[in-house]
Order: structure tokens, then C-alpha cells, then sequence
């Protein structure tokens, strides 16, 4: 039997694979990463209509890039599938820290996958997404009731697949089905470089407020770039 503490994400009987169909995008899922995928983020990574927005990542992103980043990301997804397995027989959902599925998949009508990107709700540690909250930085959640955690959101999509609705889809699943059940979501800012319309509007689209931009926030590759920050509370 599959394990209950999964819920409610689903398992794929050939793989074993667990993972999270889109609600509204019923042939996009939400997978753990693979080590397989390197070949397969190296292009959209190099790619200007997605880099261009991100920070972090180095340009040109090389194999070692993708095989470091993989090894980065999916032992930690590994950890909250443990976990889980480790819960399998708790009466009550267990909240962990993260979600074991991020790597958006398009299923094609034969079953095959193809590699579309990422999306990951990490703890806030930007020090504009943390200002007002009386915290330094977040290394683990504290879990105070009356004082949430605050999270955020990395995210990408390959641009074959950009302007079709897939990223606030994939968004508002991620949150609502495992964000805020799964890992206790209460309170979220995010960041985007400035100008990044699309971004931006996938933060509106789920209830965000703009709290503000910062010019010359952060050092991208080697040039200063401005930041938009956005703000979200669970149920205002
Ligand atoms: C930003 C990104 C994730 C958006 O994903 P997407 O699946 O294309 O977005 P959606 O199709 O869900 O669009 C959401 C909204 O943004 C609008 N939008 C999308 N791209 C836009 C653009 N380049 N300019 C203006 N509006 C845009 C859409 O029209 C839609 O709004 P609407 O429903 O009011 O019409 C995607 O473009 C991407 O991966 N960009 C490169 C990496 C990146 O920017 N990541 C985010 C880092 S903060």
C-alpha cells in the first residue's frame, strides 16, 4: 500500500515515483529530481529568456553546474520521502520542511516525460524579504503560531511553454496542496528582478500584494539589478 503520509501526492505504479498532478494542467506533474535531468536543465539554464531573470545560477551553466545543483537537491528530497516512510504509521499528517516533488514534467500521451523546469518553496533569506520580521536570517522553521515562518518561492519554465498558464498553475497547486498542508505555509515574500512581468504576475495572480522594489539590490553575474518584492498572508 502506498504510504498515507504522502498524501496527497500520488505514486506512479511503474516507478514508484511520487508525485503531484496540476490542478488544472492535468498532464503537468510535480516530480523528485532525478540525476538524469542534468541534460536537460543545462539548455533552459543557458537559455536568455530564463536566465536572464534568475540570480543565482552562473552563465554559461555547465554540466558540473547541473550535477552539483542535482546533488544538492535531491538527497534533500530523498530526506523528506524518508521522513515520511518513517511516519508511515502516525495517525496524523506530519509536517516536514519541504516538498519532495519540484521538477515540472509535461506527460506525453505515451507515457514519456519531458523536463520543464522547477519550482521550490524554500525559507525566505533575502535580507528585503525578511525586513519587519525581526529575524536575521531562517536557518530552520521555528513553527511559532503566533509568528510564522516566512517563505518563498524559486521557480523557471522552459520557454517552449511560457505564456500558457503552467507556472500559476504549477504554483497554485504546489502551495495549496502541499505548501500550506504539508509544510504549514502561513506567511510568504518574494523577490523577482525588477521587470520581470510574467513573475510578478504569477505572485498577483495567487493573492500577493507588491510591498516594494529595491533599485540596485543585488548583484547579478556582475551587474547590480533592482528587485520587486511581494507579500502574502494565508487566508487575507
Ligand atoms: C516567470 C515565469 C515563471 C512565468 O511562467 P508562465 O507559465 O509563463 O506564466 P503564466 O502563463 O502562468 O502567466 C501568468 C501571468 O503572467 C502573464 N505573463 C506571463 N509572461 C509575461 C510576460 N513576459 N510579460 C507580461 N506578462 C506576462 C500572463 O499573461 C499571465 O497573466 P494573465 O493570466 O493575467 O494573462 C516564466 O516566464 C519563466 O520561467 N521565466 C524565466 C524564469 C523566471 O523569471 N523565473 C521567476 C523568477 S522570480
Amino acid at each position: 500500500m502506498d504510504n498515507p503520509q504522502l498524501h496527497p501526492l500520488e505514486v506512479n505504479p511503474k516507478t514508484g515515483e511520487p508525485f503531484l498532478r496540476l490542478l488544472s494542467h492535468k498532464n503537468i506533474i510535480l516530480t523528485p529530481p532525478r540525476l538524469s535531468d542534468a541534460p536537460f536543465l543545462i539548455p533552459l539554464l543557458n537559455d536568455e529568456r530564463v536566465y536572464h531573470w534568475l540570480s543565482s545560477p552562473p552563465y554559461p551553466y555547465l554540466p558540473e553546474h547541473a550535477d552539483w545543483w542535482l546533488n544538492q537537491i535531491k538527497p534533500a528530497s530523498d530526506r523528506i520521502l524518508a521522513e515520511l516512510e518513517d511516519a508511515r504509521n502516525d495517525a496524523t499528517l506530519k509536517i516536514v520542511d519541504g516538498s519532495p516533488v519540484r521538477i515540472i514534467r509535461e506527460v506525453q500521451e505515451d507515457g514519456t516525460e519531458i523536463f520543464l523546469g522547477d519550482i521550490c518553496i524554500n525559507l525566505a533569506e533575502q535580507p528585503w524579504e525578511l525586513e519587519g520580521s525581526g529575524r536575521d536570517s531562517q536557518g530552520t522553521p521555528r513553527r511559532d503560531p503566533s509568528d510564522p515562518d516566512i517563505w518563498t518561492l524559486g521557480d523557471y519554465l522552459a520557454p517552449s511553454h511560457h505564456g500558457r498558464g503552467i507556472m500559476s498553475d504549477a504554483f497554485n497547486t504546489l502551495l495549496h496542496q502541499w505548501g500550506i498542508p504539508r509544510m504549514g505555509v502561513q506567511r510568504m515574500v518574494v523577490t523577482t528582478l525588477e521587470g520581470n512581468k510574467g513573475s510578478v504576475r504569477v505572485f498577483e495572480k495567487q493573492g500577493f500584494k507588491f510591498r516594494k522594489t529595491i533599485e540596485d539590490a543585488i548583484d547579478v553575474r556582475g551587474t547590480k539589478r533592482g528587485v520587486h518584492v511581494l507579500e502574502w498572508s494565508h487566508g487575507t
